[in-house]
């Protein structure tokens, strides 16, 4: 276990550091329930970290490094086989997530995502915007009379997978498979596995292959205009796509698209129910939608956290980074740094610059961007203008026990 010892507050989200001194272990009950004191700490302290939890790793928590790693071709994802290697073994993990354009470097990397590009400009996820409307609506007909809701299951679980699944090409018949399969694919990304976990996720990830395998040989026969027909015209061209990697990103485009997109719904819908008076503001103008959502992302984002290695020995904040060592880039740590955000704690869903690096920098700035912020402006929007006041039920609803991917297994509320 790694030992800075972090001094932390326990409550609130407002990452403000009293003192009762731990040791850091991302794995804690308490890092779980509010990381942001320990990121403090580790920002002020020790801002690129060598970990002793994890070999050859460093956790680096600053915003100008994380945004310049990010960014700089000395780093990548030239070590990716070899990590998942160690986490998984061989199997089916192995196998997909290699074949993810994530966890490529270019030139695949850009092959990758040429061929999918098209689908997720702004202007084509503009086009989706009716159908997320639609959507929203028909989640909240279900509820609006009931006088309570679990913001999770009722409206942040189910509007992503039915977006992603209509995007993909899945049948209305087969979407709930895929509610449960996400969250277990979703563990595999953080950085310390159990072996449960990895059982989980090897199973989870072999049903899905065997999914769009049969899924694919029907839109082969009968293509759609959805993106799995399109990626399958790209593979019958010839050598831009093979089969595998078909598969592969189709895996990454549902899982990257769900879990992710759940977050932001919960972890902002949360943070505002914290925050009374953002949420009148946001009622009261709800022209301020956009810069709530990119303040949600800031504030609480549902990626924690990425990583790379180096292809060459790289001097950072004093420490040497040796060739082929790792770095741990945490997102919401940079994202809460005084050096790039005024008075960082504070939720401000006016605040203007907002630079996050909540959804990546450099060459895999998240693709899917435009559609995450489509849907979590039309569902916190839409919600908030539909149901004006809202009440936690319990005082201090339970985080899943996942560090990468931040979430709330629960929000129940009545209004
Ligand atoms: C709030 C929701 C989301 C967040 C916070 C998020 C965050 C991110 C981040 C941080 C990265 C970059 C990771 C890195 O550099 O290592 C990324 C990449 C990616 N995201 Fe998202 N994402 C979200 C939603 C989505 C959605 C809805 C989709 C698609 C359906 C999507 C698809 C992808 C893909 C395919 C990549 C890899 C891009 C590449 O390697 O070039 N994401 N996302």
């Amino acid at each position: 276990m790694s030992t800075i010892g972090a001094s932390v507050s326990h409550s609130g989200m407002d990452g403000n550091v009293v003192s009762s001194p731990m040791e850091f272990n991302p794995l804690m009950p308490e890092f779980i329930a509010n990381p942001y004191p320990f990121y403090r700490r580790l920002r002020e302290e020790d801002p690129v970290h060598r970990s002793t939890l994890l070999p050859d790793t460093w956790v680096v928590t600053r915003y100008a490094d994380v945004a310049m790693i990010l960014r700089d071709a000395r780093f990548g994802r030239h070590d990716a086989e070899n990590f998942f290697r160690e986490q998984f073994g061989e199997g089916p993990l192995l196998n997909v997530f290699t074949k993810w354009m994530l966890f490529r470097d270019p030139p695949d990397h850009t092959r990758l995502r040429n061929l999918v590009n098209k689908a997720f400009t702004p202007r084509a996820i503009e086009g989706l915007r009716p159908r997320i409307q639609e959507l929203v609506n028909y989640l909240l007909d279900a509820v609006q009379t009931r006088g309570s809701m679990d913001i999770m299951a009722d409206l942040a679980y189910p509007l992503p997978v039915l977006v992603i699944c209509e995007l993909l090409g899945v049948p209305a018949k087969d979407r709930d498979l895929f509610k449960e399969w996400s969250g277990d694919v979703a563990r595999t990304l953080d950085p310390i596995q159990m072996p449960e976990m990895v059982a989980k996720g090897h199973a989870v990830v072999d049903s899905m292959v065997t999914y769009f395998r049969g899924l694919i040989a029907t839109l082969r026969k009968n293509p759609q205009g959805d993106i799995l027909s399109a990626m399958i015209a790209a593979e019958e061209q010839g050598d831009r796509l093979s089969e595998d990697e078909l598969l592969a990103n189709c895996i990454l485009l549902f899982s990257a698209g769900h879990e992710t997109t759940v977050n932001l719904i919960g972890n902002g819908l949360l943070a505002l129910i914290h925050h009374p008076e953002q949420k009148q503001l946001l009622q009261e103008n709800p022209n301020l939608i956009q810069s709530a959502v990119e303040e949600f992302l800031r504030y609480d984002g549902s990626v924690q956290l990425t990583g790379r290695s180096t292809k060459e020995d790289v001097e950072i904040g004093g420490k040497l980074i040796r060739q082929g060592e790792r770095v741990m880039t945490v997102l919401a740590a940079a994202n809460r740094d005084p050096a790039q955000f005024s008075d960082p704690d504070r939720l401000d869903i006016t605040r203007k610059d907002n630079y996050h690096v909540a959804l990546g920098q450099g060459i895999h700035f998240c693709l899917g961007a435009s559609l995450a912020r489509a849907e979590g402006q039309i569902a916190i929007g839409t919600l908030l203008q539909r149901i004006s006041r809202l009440t936690l039920l319990e005082e201090t609803p339970q985080w899943r026990p996942a560090f990468t991917l931040r979430g709330l297994q629960t929000l129940p509320v009545t209004f």
